[in-house]
């Protein structure tokens, strides 16, 4: 009955992902599915009539799956399958309501993000940007910091602890991180002492920030935080956007309270051309590009499609979020 029952899945994949993971469903002979086959995201109205009565949905991190989205797809939706290991976008509790399964794809871009952290972390430390922009007109630049104490922070030490694997060959004097409770088991891996939130911005010459976006978590790096932050120190986010409130920042950086800041992840991403963040030489903003090399945005399509599939078969998937 279940094989009957595959045979005939309906599913809607929100985003032109990447061809290995098309060809583990493909490969599968199992689905039928559909796909909005841009790299832009698929417009809320157009998502709202393609997931009506689907068993399953690939989806991405720019889809919000709330009531309203569970409502258009209907009783038949047993897997949202999302391609990050961020699960902000999704409404936990509604899915958990409705008896749906969830996978996710956490490990598979520690990696990719851990390396895009140090690239940002140089950059701004460093002033690649504005360097290259002196390089080809006045040749004036001072200097910054370079790597000497750096800062693990909250939940997600695992990408925190693969960070600072890549650091230590730069001769990083302390590895300090903080969370709700000590962590032995993963800081003890890099040396990293437990401090409180106040000593974490006080004493860190890099503070990076790698920890899921939460109710708890929601705008904790803000002007109290900021404050107490050396002049000379520099904030890297490559989470998500929503742990930052953003004017604060930009108060921060403006006044020189900080010195810079490297971020991977904004509110709202895009960010618009016209936001107040772009006009200042000492912060660095990328598109949210932590996870997208070739070979990790592959291997989190090819996780996202077995877990969808496992999801589909009533079988436990690779990564699955406990609701
Ligand atoms: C994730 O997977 O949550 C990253 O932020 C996006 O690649």
């Amino acid at each position: 009955v279940a094989a009957a029952a595959m045979q005939s899945a309906r599913v809607y994949v929100t985003r032109k992902v990447p061809p290995d993971g098309l060809e583990v469903l493909r490969k599968s002979g199992r689905v039928q599915f559909e796909l909005w086959d841009t790299d832009d995201p698929v417009p809320r109205a157009e998502l709202l009539k393609k997931v009506r009565g689907v068993d399953g949905l690939l989806c991405v991190l720019t889809e919000k799956v709330d009531a309203e989205l569970l409502d258009a797809a209907g009783p038949g939706l047993k897997v949202v399958s999302t391609m990050s290991v961020g699960y902000d976008h999704l409404s936990l509790e509604e899915l958990k309501k409705r008896g749906i399964r969830v996978g996710y794809t956490p490990d598979v871009l520690t990696d990719a993000v851990a390396e895009l952290t140090v690239a940002l972390l140089l950059c701004t430390s460093r002033r690649l940007v504005e360097a290259t922009h002196e390089a080809k007109t006045y040749w004036r630049l001072g200097h910054l910091e370079d790597a000497k104490r750096f800062t693990i922070h909250f939940p997600g030490l695992g990408i925190c602890v693969a960070i600072a694997e890549r650091l230590k060959p730069f001769k990083v004097k302390k590895f300090i991180y903080t969370d709700v409770a000590p962590r032995p088991e993963l800081a003890n891996m890099i040396n990293a002492e437990y401090v409180s939130m106040d000593e974490l911005a006080q004493q860190s010459d890099f503070l990076t920030i790698c920890c899921a976006l939460t109710p708890e978590t929601q705008g904790i790096c803000n002007k109290n935080l900021f404050s107490k932050m050396k002049e000379t120190s520099i904030f890297i986010n490559t989470s998500r956007g929503g742990v930052v409130n953003q004017d604060d920042l930009y108060e921060a950086l403006a006044t020189g309270q900080i010195a810079g800041a490297g971020l991977d992840v904004t509110t709202p991403e895009p960010l618009p051309t016209s936001h107040p963040l772009f006009t200042l030489k000492n912060c660095v903003i990328l598109p949210h590009i932590a996870s997208a090399s070739y070979t990790t945005r592959n291997a989190m399509s090819v996780l996202a499609a077995n877990n969808l599939l496992a999801g589909l078969r009533g079988e436990p998937m690779e990564k699955e979020l406990k609701l």
